[in-house]
């Protein structure tokens, strides 16, 4: 487990560029006072309102832009695509925000376009166009820029050694995603370290489990157990219904399996539907945590769903529904608890944010994003711990066994259950707090 550092970086003499230089101009005002600054370092550049496709350097502006923050990433996204060309220079800029998460999207295009240079430039604070101008020669890099003219990068920092645990904290927890996938185990271990109430929040039911039929966790198995079923009582259902039940089944068995073993550590918990996605769903489910619960005082953000596919090939609302559970999902609930009453945050991104992943795009976006909010919550409330762990693959939630063979195949070791609870739990409780963005791999011996 290591976690994100930050150093400075020194500029690059050469402040030329060869070949057509475009800026686009989804912000317009930053469009121009970039052009003027290109134009006045001799560098001639033009605005583009869709990338020609032609220019050896594209500068970006779709995330300075004031439209929110979906849409945002999805101009970007869809720009970049117009504007590849072989050799070209893709820079994108935005400012530093916790709804922003271009470089999530940067480092997934250098493993997607390998063909391309491709930088986020983070605007921190009112930075001049000929600051921008000053760091071209650092084209291939993303920088936090800032408005003295220094800039910092993010890196891989020393590995974080455990901490002992500090005495139980108890609160109530409000754990998104936790009652199912690898967010269920860490609420248990959690549980187990901290005591305290626990309220799992998801979209699934709490189905009961279909009458007359053993007790499977297999799909599969339970899938030809409920149609043997269904033909005994002389009915034919589509495989789609049975699948679907069969699903709803295994999802309300999960659930209830995580509440008992909450329980059994002598803290207390309580399910609660809520689509993080939908902020009507958060807003209802909020409420009722408040009138029967209190304030929220630790909250932890699990919920999250992938739609992998190439940045060519990737739909608006494939981004739009990762987004909307995992960031989108994350700015409902913040907007609608009390945050100052937060003690602990632990926010689930994934390596893909860090290092970027084919077919990832808007999934390193979105868990981008999770490291800038939690970024801003650590500067909004000193007192609380807040943690976002940029998880590399598991043994279990998504990584089912194809993806697991997969992962084997390119010799990427799991994370075991066990070890990443207990990683998650000991660092959300006694962490060091300023190690905000954990990137964890496999090893927590510190090895
Ligand atoms: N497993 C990994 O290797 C891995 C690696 C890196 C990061 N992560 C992150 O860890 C978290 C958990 O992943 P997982 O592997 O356990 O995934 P999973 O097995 O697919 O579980 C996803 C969880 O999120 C909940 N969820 C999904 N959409 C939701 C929504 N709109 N509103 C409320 N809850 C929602 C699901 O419950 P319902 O379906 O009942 O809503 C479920 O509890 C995710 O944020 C993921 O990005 C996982």
């Amino acid at each position: 487990m290591r976690a994100a550092r930050w150093e400075t970086v020194i500029p690059a003499t050469a402040r030329q560029i060869a070949g057509a230089v475009e800026v686009t101009d989804a912000e317009p005002a930053a469009a121009a006072a970039l052009l003027a600054a290109l134009n006045a370092a001799g560098i001639p550049a033009t605005r583009a309102t869709t990338p020609s496709g032609t220019a050896a350097t594209v500068f970006f502006t779709e995330g300075l832009s004031d439209a929110p923050m979906t849409a945002r990433h999805w101009a970007a996204l869809t720009a970049s695509s117009k504007a590849r060309k072989s050799g070209a220079t893709l820079i994108f800029l935005q400012q530093l925000a916790a709804d922003t998460g271009l470089e999530g999207f940067t480092r997934t295009l250098r493993r997607e376009w390998p063909d391309v240079s491709a930088a986020c430039w983070t605007l921190v604070g009112r930075v001049q166009g000929d600051v921008i101008v000053n760091w071209i020669g650092r084209a291939q890099e993303d920088l936090w820029l800032s408005p003295d003219a220094t800039a910092r990068r993010v890196v891989l920092g020393q590995m974080v050694s455990p901490r002992s645990l500090t005495p139980a904290t108890g609160g109530l927890w409000l754990v998104t995603g936790g009652a199912r996938g690898v967010t269920a185990t860490c609420a248990i271990e959690l549980a187990r370290q901290s005591g305290g109430t626990f309220i799992l929040a998801g979209r699934s039911a709490q189905t009961p489990w279909p009458e007359g039929i053993p007790e499977t966790a297999d799909l599969k198995t339970l899938r030809g157990l409920m149609a043997a079923a269904a033909v005994k009582r002389g009915e034919k259902p589509a495989p789609a219904t049975i699948d679907k039940s069969a699903r709803a089944a295994l999802a309300g068995l999960e659930i209830r399996a995580t509440l008992a073993e909450i329980t059994a550590t002598g803290a207390e918990a309580h399910y609660v539907l809520m689509d993080t996605s939908d902020a009507g769903s958060v807003t209802a489910a909020l409420a009722h945590i408040r009138q029967h619960f209190g304030p929220v005082t630790g909250l932890v953000h699990g919920a999250g769903v992938i739609a992998d596919r190439l940045v060519e090939e990737k739909t608006e609302a494939e981004l739009r529904r990762v987004f909307a559970t995992k960031a989108e999902g994350l700015f409902h609930i913040l907007s609608r608890i009390d945050r100052a009453a937060l003690r602990h945050v632990g926010l689930f991104s994934s390596a893909s944010a860090f290092f970027g992943n084919r077919g990832q795009s808007d999934y390193a976006m979105a868990n981008a994003i999770l490291a800038n909010a939690g970024r801003a919550l650590r500067a909004e409330l000193p007192a609380a711990q807040v943690k976002v762990f940029d998880w590399g693959p598991w043994e279990g939630g998504m990584v089912d066994a194809t993806l697991a063979s997969h992962f084997k195949e390119q010799g990427v070791p799991l994370i075991p259950l066990g070890e990443g609870a207990r990683i998650f739990a000991h660092e959300l409780l006694a962490g060091d707090p300023s190690d905000v963005e954990l990137i964890v791999g496999t090893v927590w011996s510190g090895t």
